[in-house]
């Protein structure tokens, strides 16, 4: 065992003005309820720092339970020079991995699950910071005597114990009452004018009164700025900040200035700007060129078009077995293997729209362009319930997303019950009452039905797995059916704490693929092991339609990129016969991972960046939010067709990246039709404007360059001048002209 040489002084605290910093403590491993108590008798035990964990100092290897003991003096000046005397914080930036903190012999906070505790020993997990409040006039406190704060900690295993730069004692400040939220609302766009509501929350018991400063710059120039007074009683109150200008990817801030004190609370916002144009009144069909499926088993296909209702559809050229509805849209039956050419048409009062299909059916033509749909995991995490599924399915009819071609309804972790029946069949949990009548229900609608599992026995969120039973669930999915499977490793990787070898990877998803054959449906089969051993290489391989190439995206600017400008390689392999890679699911709109939902963290020109990337790459689009709740920016986002398009191409062809300099990326992909699409990203901070040499990427001609945001053609030529804002792109179509 190692020791650092510690410094250590049995009551070192500082007393700044309004807190009290620990630095140091007595600890003992083992457990004894006794510990908790004021008057135990620690000068046995040994000094330890709290600013890293125990196997730093000496412990080495030691899982289990210790306990720290803090003793510190609380002087009343402390009280007096407080604004607010009200509330007293306790604070540890990071304890690994439960506690229970006890004050004086008091239980005052406990973070985690202990292992006595009825489902035992759970880790506080992504909590580290601990915040423990007690109020002032708590008979718990000793002011101007000793006071003793005893924590303990469970270890569960790796490092253990109190971590982190600065804890402390202290009583709260005015603006710690308030939380300031601007995540839960849109901004709403009326006549050119932009407004939103701020909630805030007063946690505090009267009312306390600040400056709102709103202020709306376009780079560093300003564009305006405005003060307002401020009373927030206890509890929540909503401000709705009015006539905003719609300038593109102007910022605003939002600072709420506590009077008393002068401290403040901060949020930064790109303004929404919408670049897709109207929807026209015409029909226009959206349907990819290629469509495969199984032979012998039932087909569907939605046609997505766009143009006012009514629409009359019509199709030629269906082969034995299929028929149409001509009203709904939808081609349905079953048919044998071969290719067959279809032409389909849509009518309204207005116009006519023609497109001709292929329909491609094999046992290997499962799926031939990416799918688009909705998963449940980024917004309803394991709450999701078959009501929210159902309000998903029609939201995504209801808000036109259907005719541009969105047509998946997936359900992701968290439906399954906790056994299986006594014939060994899997079957749902109470949120799921009947999993055929919601497959019946969404295809009914021209929708497909996905669902989730995993090779091990618990899936990633703890739910039944499908070890040992992947034959009898292909069936019950069937039967239920389904017509997409994400297949997720999960727990199967316990099964070799020392890693898999490829073969040992392979083999689970070659089984499920093996069974699925059995369900007597075309079900697209999603395989999700974060990209583990270069999926990519030999997903076709085991069956797989697509594959997950990374761990799990969130919202947030750091993992988009990480995530989607990594993709180059992956992406090459793409093909509609050998399958896709899915660099995971859109994190726009309202998401969450659980029951409560906030808007995207991404800025606007970070979401044109993530469709407009995800679309180069041909990725699997699916949609993680609220689809109750689409807003007209995230619309816009979700249907411009011409960028849905490059999604679709039946080439499929990973693009080709060029880094042109530290701030920009230009990515090229080469399309069906001869032409190119071309990203140019930016991924500084700031605006970039600059000449963009179309050379500099191995284009030699002279094209015409089209925008396919605003759906127009800027220019000819071989140079373009781009203005593209922090993290935004500028996406091009380019025909040699
Ligand atoms: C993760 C997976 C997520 C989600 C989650 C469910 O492993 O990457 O996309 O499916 O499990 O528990």
């Amino acid at each position: 065992m190692k020791y650092l040489l510690i410094i250590f002084c049995f009551s070192c605290q500082f007393v700044l003005a309004q807190k009290i910093q620990f630095a140091n403590a007595v600890f003992k491993t083992g457990d004894n309820a006794a510990w908790a108590n004021e008057q135990f008798e620690d000068k046995d035990w040994a000094p330890i720092q709290l600013q890293t964990y125990w196997e730093k100092q000496g412990y080495d290897k030691y899982d289990g339970f210790a306990w720290y003991r803090i003793h510190f003096n609380l002087p009343s000046s402390l009280k007096e020079k407080a604004i607010l005397k009200t509330q007293i914080e306790i604070y540890f930036p990071g304890i690994d991995d439960a506690d229970i903190t006890y004050l004086n012999g008091n239980e005052i906070g406990k973070t985690g699950r202990m292992p006595e505790d009825p489902n035992g020993y759970k880790s506080g997990g992504r909590i580290k910071e601990r915040h423990y409040l007690i109020s002032a006039d708590n008979p718990v406190l000793h002011w101007d005597k000793d006071n003793v704060i005893a924590i303990r900690v469970y270890d569960g295993g790796g490092t253990g114990g109190v971590f982190g730069d600065q804890h402390y004692i202290r009583f709260l400040d005015p603006i710690d009452y308030i939380t300031m939220d601007t995540y839960s609302s849109i901004f709403e766009i009326h006549n050119k004018k932009v407004s939103k509501d701020i909630y805030f929350q007063n946690k505090y018991s009267g009312i306390l009164k600040g400056i709102l400063t709103t202020t709306v710059k376009w780079g560093d120039s300003l564009i305006s700025k405005n003060n307002q007074s401020v009373q927030l009683l206890s509890g929540k109150s909503q401000i709705t900040i009015k006539n905003l200008p719609l300038v593109e990817s102007a910022t605003v801030s939002f600072v709420f200035t506590e009077e008393l004190e002068k401290k403040s609370q901060s949020a930064v916002h790109e303004i929404p700007y919408i670049l897709t144009p109207i929807e026209k009144d015409i029909p226009r069909i959206h349907s990819s060129a290629i469509f495969g499926s199984k032979p012998g088993v039932p087909f569907l296909l939605a046609i997505a078009a766009t143009g006012i209702r009514p629409m009359q559809f019509q199709v030629t050229g269906l082969p034995k077995g299929l028929s149409f509805d001509s009203k709904a849209g939808l081609i349905k039956g079953n048919t044998g293997v071969g290719t067959y050419s279809i032409k389909v048409s849509a009518k309204n009062k207005i116009g006519k729209d023609e497109k001709t299909i292929e329909l491609q059916i094999g046992d290997d033509k499962v799926m031939l362009t990416p799918p688009m749909g909705w998963n449940s995991w980024n917004c309803w995490g394991l709450s999701v319930s078959d009501q929210k599924v159902r309000s998903s399915a029609d939201a995504m009819i209801r808000s036109g997303l259907t005719n541009h071609g969105w047509n998946y309804i997936n359900i992701d972790d968290g439906w399954e019950a906790s056994g299986r029946l006594n014939n060994g069949n899997i079957t749902p949990n109470e949120k799921f009452p009947d999993m055929k009548a919601l497959g019946d229900y969404l295809h009914a609608q021209g929708q497909k039905f996905g669902i989730y599992s995993s090779p091990g026995s618990t899936t990633c969120g703890g739910f039944l797995g499908s070890y040992q039973k992947e034959s009898e669930d292909a069936i019950t999915y069937g039967l239920w059916g389904v017509d997409y499977l994400k297949y997720d490793l999960c727990s199967y990787r316990k099964l070799y704490p020392n890693g898999l070898t490829l073969d040992q990877l392979q083999e689970p998803y070659l089984v499920m693929y093996h069974a699925l054959k059995s369900s007597g449906r075309n079900i697209v089969y999603s395989l999700c092991e974060y990209g583990m051993q270069d999926v990519w290489k030999w997903g076709k391989s085991v069956g797989g339609n697509v594959w997950r190439t990374t761990g799990d995206i969130t919202d947030n600017w750091n993992s988009l990129k990480n995530i989607g400008f990594s993709q180059e390689v992956p992406a090459s392999f793409n093909s509609p016969d050998y399958g896709f890679g899915d660099p995971d699911m859109l994190i726009v709109g309202f998401v969450g991972w659980g029951d409560n939902l906030h808007l995207t963290k991404l800025t606007p020109s970070e979401q044109y960046t993530h469709m407009s990337l995800w679309c180069l790459l041909n990725a699997p689009l699916m949609l993680g939010c609220d689809l109750t709740r689409i807003d007209p920016f995230t619309y816009n986002l979700l249907s411009n067709d011409e960028v849905l398009a490059i999604d679709q191409d039946i080439l499929a062809k990973g693009p080709k990246k060029y880094e042109i300099s530290d701030n920009l990326q230009i990515w090229v992909k080469e399309l069906a039709d001869g032409s190119k699409a071309l990203g140019i990203f930016n991924m500084s901070n700031a605006r970039v404007s600059k000449m963009v040499e179309l050379k500099e990427v191995g284009l030699l001609d002279k094209y015409k360059i089209r925008d396919l945001w605003r759906q127009k053609y800027l220019i000819s030529g071989n140079t373009i001048k781009v203005d593209i804002p922090a993290h935004g792109v500028t996406l091009l179509k380019i025909v040699s002209s």
